[in-house]
């Protein structure tokens, strides 16, 4: 593998069984993620892109769901071999995930405090007092100025943009290697969804991250990839740094996306 790359998947394929029939959602995917860099999946609904993350964080739901073969190397090491107890470390440590709808991530019954230390104190090894500081130091770098204020709250006192940012903190709590971003704007309106893309871009220089940013906005990708992928039916379509992508989309579904984000 090369000293640039963190993460390397090849030929990864996930089906899900289902009476008789056969749903290949992943279906030989290769590609690789530079340390520092940030990769964009993009396709149309239905094409693998969640499942492509969930499959790298060994979540893709069972037990219809199952990884049926292929490689995740994250700094060189398969986890795809590793135990379950094993991965739940890395989840916890290396790999820090923020999904689309923050309400269904975060825990309505415990406060973002309660939620923040919870991972620095499991994963970290922080005392109470130090988690309490630390989730008060990264509430700031995501833009809560009254940090301490924030911890008291629970997640439906917050708005959608707010509670993307708590997930963001969370994420990046570890000092995760790599970041997996499933549309986490999506579900926010215009000007939360930069401010959210500009904090992301603010973390990953922070923490020098790789960031794995799924989304089916162009614009996002022109804004936030250094590399891309075009994913259909389970495969990737086409691959391209932004520039060439931007320059000549090859893939008709890319194409096509493209003419509507640039009209
Ligand atoms: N829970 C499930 N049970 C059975 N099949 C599933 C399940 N989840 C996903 N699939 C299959 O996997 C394929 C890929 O789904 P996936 O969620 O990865 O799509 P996606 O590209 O993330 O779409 P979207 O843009 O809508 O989020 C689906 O087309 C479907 O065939
Ligand atoms: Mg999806």
């Amino acid at each position: 593998m090369a000293d640039d790359v963190l993460l390397e998947v090849n030929q990864l394929k996930t089906y899900f069984y289902m009476g008789g029939n056969v749903a290949k959602a992943v279906d030989g995917v290769d590609f690789t993620i530079k340390k520092g860099k940030t990769l964009a999946i993009v396709g149309e609904s239905g094409s693998g892109k969640s499942m492509t993350s969930l499959s790298i964080m060994q979540l893709v739901p069972g037990p219809t769901g199952k990884i049926v073969d292929g490689a995740v190397k994250l700094s060189g090491k398969d986890l795809l071999k590793l135990s379950d107890k094993q991965m739940e470390k890395v989840r916890g440590n290396e790999i820090g995930m923020v999904f689309q709808e923050p309400m269904t991530s975060l825990n309505p019954v415990f406060t973002v405090g309660t939620q923040i230390k919870e991972p620095l104190m499991k994963h970290r090894g922080l005392s109470k007092s130090q988690a309490f500081q630390k989730g008060v130091e990264l509430l700031k770098l995501v833009g809560f100025p009254r940090a301490e204020d924030t911890m008291k709250e629970f997640p439906h006192q917050l708005s959608g943009g707010m509670r993307q940012r708590v997930m963001i903190a969370i994420a990046m709590s570890c000092d995760p290697k790599l970041l997996i971003a499933d549309e986490p704007t999506t579900a926010l309106d215009v000007t939360i969804q930069a401010q959210i893309l500009d904090l992301m871009k603010k973390v990953q220089k922070e923490f020098d991250s790789s960031i794995l940013l799924i989304t089916h906005d162009l614009g996002v990708v022109a804004e936030m990839a250094d590399d891309i992928i075009v994913m259909y039916g389970g495969q990737v379509v086409e691959q391209a740094t932004r520039r060439q992508l931007l320059k000549t989309p090859k893939h008709p579904y890319t194409v096509g996306c493209w003419k509507v984000c640039l009209a």
